[in-house]
């Protein structure tokens, strides 16, 4: 069997940061879920961390969750609007039987890349404010992590404004800092996350399978669904999950490479991430950008791994 890869993720969870968290508890034979840090994002860290170690518990998976940043780098919080007031809709969860992991993200990040140097992997699937803050406080990071994935940006188009995607909207400050540390980077944008959308009968089999994950997914699912129905809110698009067929699956995906700028300020481009197209910046390529995916390929891939029939 292949070596898995060693994974740390990090989340704002929310409602398809949910689906992506159910999601990688079932990935095993291809990841080692080291840990989880929460970031403030979709809703207040309070509630991101309490989702997040409340889901990872009702899965029964045993993954440390670590409590992460409060606020952006540099701006108030300025949280999503469909995720509910909790964060996970309408889903109610059991309080988890055990507590959060000691230490902050920082601390989770720099323990694992001393046991993975080279190997491991990050997932962020939130603002990238607890990534950048690891990035700063131990400048040695770049040089072991073999490379970090995340959702957020477009290479056209956004969801926060005409130009730029939530999380990178809601922590510009920090993205910035992640596209300039040298790491490798892989973007897993609007370009691909809006394309897969929520077919009726992958939501059908989904509730008709069975196991924790499924039945927690199948919740938001309903909750995303009547969302867009009931409150003419988003599209039950499943973003976080993208991102993580992005490693565990990269032949859904096309990849190309960009240097891509990160935009801090301006009244529709805080946050935007913009490609060097036409090479003006001489700068050689610091991301790795999914730019296609084979849209039915992931159904198959997230019916499958929900034991779902097809
Ligand atoms: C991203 O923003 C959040 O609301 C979602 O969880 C996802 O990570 C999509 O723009
Ligand atoms: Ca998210």
């Amino acid at each position: 069997m292949p070596s898995r890869i060693p994974l740390v993720m990090d989340v704002d969870t929310g409602t398809d940061d949910a689906v992506c968290i159910a999601a990688a508890t079932l990935c095993g034979e291809t990841i080692e879920l080291i840990g989880i840090g929460a970031v403030c994002g979709n809703v207040e860290i309070e509630k991101t961390a309490r989702n997040t170690l409340d889901l990872v518990d009702f899965l029964g998976c045993d993954a440390p969750v670590h409590v992460g940043a409060a606020k952006p780098l540099a701006r108030p919080l300025a949280t999503a609007v469909s995720h509910g007031t909790s964060g996970l809709g309408d889903v109610m969860l059991p309080a988890a039987r055990r507590g959060f992991a000691e230490g902050g993200v920082t601390e989770l990040i720099h323990k694992a890349a001393r046991r993975h140097a080279g190997t491991l992997e990050i997932l962020a699937v939130g603002p990238l404010t607890n990534i950048a803050t690891a990035l700063t406080e131990r400048p040695e990071l770049p040089s072991v992590i073999k490379r970090i994935t995340f959702m957020g940006g477009a290479l056209r188009g956004g969801n926060m404004t005409l130009a730029s995607e939530f999380n990178l909207h809601c922590d510009p400050e920090a993205a910035r800092i992640v596209f300039e540390s040298g790491c490798a980077l892989t973007m897993v944008g609007l370009d691909v996350t809006l394309k897969p959308e929520l077919p009726r009968h992958v939501f059908d089999r989904i509730g008709a399978a069975s196991g924790p994950q499924a039945d927690v997914v199948a919740r938001v699912l309903d909750f995303m669904m009547r969302r867009k129905d009931e409150f003419g809110a988003d599209d039950p698009n499943l973003h976080d999950v993208i991102a993580l067929a992005a490693i565990v699956k990269p032949s859904l995906f096309t990849f190309e490479s960009y240097y891509v700028h990160l935009e801090t300020g301006g009244e529709i481009t805080r946050g935007m991430t913009i490609a060097d197209f036409n090479n003006v910046s001489k700068r050689p390529p610091n991301a790795l950008v999914a730019v296609d995916i084979d849209a039915d390929g992931f159904w198959n891939w997230f019916v499958d791994l929900f034991g779902a029939e097809r």
